[in-house]
């Protein structure tokens, strides 16, 4: 009976640190899918400012990736934590070359990278979520 009764409270508790860490998640990636929308906007209005907004945020969460833990079932040798660094670090980074390229004129160049990024993003959710 004890024993039944420490099962589920440790079963509980699981579940609510579950349960508070995907709620974090989402509120990061909701954030995240207004930033990309901004960049975009940017790109739209041909507005450096509102370009520079969408990426200041993009990099400011990208740093809440790195301690993400992305299960792939799929993959035993998958390393879940070098994943989630490499990619906040390549979402800085490239993010960054997006800004660049906008300010010098480079449009072309700047949307391939903006969707250099949104692959990125689609490719993790698609390991996560199978979408
Ligand atoms: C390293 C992995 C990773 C990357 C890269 C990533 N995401 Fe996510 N994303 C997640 C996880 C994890 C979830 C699901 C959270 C959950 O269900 O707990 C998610 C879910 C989402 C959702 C759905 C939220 C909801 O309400 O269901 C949106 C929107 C989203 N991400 C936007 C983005 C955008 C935009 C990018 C790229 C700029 C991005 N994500 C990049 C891991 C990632």
């Amino acid at each position: 009976m004890k024993k039944i009764l420490l099962m589920s409270i440790v079963a509980s508790g699981l579940l609510f640190a579950e349960g508070v860490v995907n709620r974090e998640n989402i509120k990061i990636m909701q954030d995240l899918e207004t930033a990309t929308g901004t960049v975009l906007k940017g790109f739209l209005y041909n507005n450096k400012a509102v370009v520079a907004n969408g990426v200041k945020d993009m990099q400011k969460l990208s740093e809440t990736i790195e301690a993400f833990e992305i299960q792939n079932n799929e993959n035993k040798d998958f390393d879940a934590k070098k994943y989630a660094i490499d990619e906040a670090a390549s979402m800085a980074t490239l993010s960054d070359n997006l800004l660049k390229q906008f300010e010098e004129g480079k449009k072309d160049e700047a949307t391939r990278t903006y969707s250099t990024i949104v692959n990125k993003c689609i490719a993790c959710h698609k390991i996560i979520r199978k979408w």
